[in-house]
């Protein structure tokens, strides 16, 4: 009898081969490698009514869950795409709670609605393995939600942003879908590995701490909702095996210049405030200019035609556009406090 009379072609195909088809980059390649063979969990990709149900609870806006759902990879014309639809919700189940390895950065595959929905499709996959992993983590039914809805939104702005449907380069959703990054009220965090040098700004030798996001489009940042969600995580906190010890946070939020625009009542400012600053100031003037006005450039500097199309109605909108038009340069900054749980 032929053994493989039940396993499905795409299951058959190589690494190499997946590899070679889609281009895949080096850095993919690892990080597939220890689940690229055969032996794994069977999982099943949810059928069209389960996932247009899941899409919607996972925050996704209409028109994202209309184009997910036509993008379903198919077996025969596909292969390549179920392989690694299959062996991306593999790696994820994998690390559950630990961040994926290599390079964190699953970037949007080349081609056309299949590739570029691919990713939404591994993340509808491990679903129940990280809402199993989240109550094991201590979060409540709510709290899951809002953490998985980072999908739904990142579909949105990535659409809006490039004009078309689909997932672009995302650091974040990996994250998410580990279970490793979750969202508590106003602000989202990751959790790091053990901290291993002397030296540190607040961490000791063996701590770790939580890493901070600022999700947009989700209200102003007003000091007590940080408050509430700074102390939900410390709460939480307690049950983790890794002694967490405080917070870190990278970002153009952090960049010191800021303070040089912004009231020092603004809460940018007072959320700077909380966090000592490193001086490892990263240059990124695409970080403002996507995360204040949603748009992107090719290339090291603005364009000046982009400038000129800004909008400058708020004094953050005036202080980005005019920082740069005198020549300067935002960066992405980096800033910790310690709070033990
Ligand atoms: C972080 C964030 C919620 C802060 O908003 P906030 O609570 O209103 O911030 P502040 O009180 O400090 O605002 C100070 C000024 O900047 C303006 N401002 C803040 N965020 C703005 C934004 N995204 N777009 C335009 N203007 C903004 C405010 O309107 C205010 O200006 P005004 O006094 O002229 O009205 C908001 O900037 C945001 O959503 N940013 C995107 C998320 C992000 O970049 N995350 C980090 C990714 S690394």
């Amino acid at each position: 009898m032929n053994h493989h009379a039940s396993t499905p072609a795409w299951q058959r195909l190589s690494l190499s081969e997946v590899a070679r088809t889609l281009a895949l980059e080096p850095d993919v390649v690892e990080r597939l490698t220890p689940v690229a063979g055969p032996d794994g969990p069977r999982l099943s990709v949810p059928d069209h009514e389960t996932a247009d149900r899941l899409l919607a609870r996972l925050n996704t806006e209409p028109e994202d869950r209309a184009t997910t759902l036509a993008a379903r990879p198919d077996p025969d014309d596909d292969p390549e795409l179920c392989w690694l639809l299959d062996r991306s919700a593999r790696l994820l189940i994998s690390r559950l709670g630990r961040r994926p390895p290599g390079n964190p950065a699953w970037a949007a595959l080349p081609g056309g609605p299949v590739a570029r929905h691919l990713y939404v499709w591994v993340f509808l996959t491990v679903l129940p393995y990280v809402r199993d992993h989240h109550a094991d983590l201590g979060l409540n039914d709510d709290e899951s939600w809002a953490s998985l809805g980072a999908l739904g939104s990142a579909l949105a702005s990535d659409r809006r942003v490039n004009g078309r449907p689909g997932l672009d380069a995302t650091w974040g959703l990996p994250m998410t879908f580990s279970g490793t990054g979750f969202r508590l009220g106003r602000l989202a965090y990751e959790r790091q590995p053990r901290h291993t040098e002397t030296g540190h700004p607040v961490l000791r030798p063996g701590e770790s701490a939580l890493n901070t996001h600022i999700p947009g489009n989700s209200g102003p940042l007003t000091p007590a909702a940080c408050d509430a969600s700074f102390d939900r995580a410390l709460e939480l906190a307690r049950g983790f095996p890794e002694q967490v010890a405080g917070f870190g946070c990278h970002s153009w939020l952090m960049d010191d210049q800021l303070a040089g625009y912004l009231p020092a009542g603004s809460n940018i400012i007072r959320f700077q405030r909380r966090f000592t600053a490193v001086n490892d100031r990263m240059r990124a003037d695409w970080a403002p200019i996507l995360h204040v006005f949603g748009r992107r450039f090719d290339g090291p500097v603005v364009p000046p035609a982009l400038l000129d199309e800004l909008p400058q109605r708020t004094s953050l909108e005036r202080a980005v556009v005019g920082h740069l038009r005198d020549g300067g340069h935002w960066y992405n900054q980096t800033g910790w406090f310690r709070r033990l749980p």
